[in-house]
């Protein structure tokens, strides 16, 4: 694993914390920023099932928290012995804050890991750029410089 070996230990302290007591299914997500900054999270459910959240959406949470908003790469890890990938929201949340090239591990609990570029996981993706057209015509919303396009 060598190079992750430190997002595999946060996704792991994170999952410990996860509060998942209707699914019992404990998620751990750690990322990397462009920046080397470092942030992680776990799913927090609710007993209004709909509003809980998954691992990766807490640790984007805790980067944009931080001030950060460019993500490198992710990893994620499930409770059981296989893989997991990120649910097809968090896939569009990741995307939010990373390129086609940002690299998704999906690791496993032996520390095994499939190592995928988000671009495959979600191709033809809609994004922040897809709005450029129509950002370019205002300003910014507060808090929303990230999505400012490129001129
Ligand atoms: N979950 C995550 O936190 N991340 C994923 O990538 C998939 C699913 C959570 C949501 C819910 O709390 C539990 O796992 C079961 O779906």
């Amino acid at each position: 694993m060598g190079a992750i070996n430190d997002l595999f230990a946060l996704a792991k302290t994170a999952r410990a914390r996860a509060h998942a007591p209707y699914s019992r299914f404990p998620v751990g997500a750690a990322l990397r920023t462009e920046s080397g900054s470092v942030f992680f999270g776990c799913n927090v459910e609710n007993a209004a099932y709909p509003l809980g959240v998954c691992a990766e959406t807490s640790a984007i949470s805790a980067m944009i928290g931080a001030g950060e908003s460019k993500i490198a790469e992710i990893l994620v890890l499930g409770p059981g012995p296989e893989r997991i990938a990120p649910c097809g929201a968090c896939r569009q949340r990741i995307a939010e804050f990373a390129g086609k090239k940002c690299i998704v591990h999906l690791a496993d609990e032996a520390g095994g890991v499939l190592s995928l570029p988000l671009g495959e996981l979600l191709p033809h993706a809609f994004g922040p750029a897809s709005l450029s057209h129509d950002l370019k015509k205002r300003e910014p919303a507060f808090g929303q410089d990230h999505a400012k396009p490129k001129s």
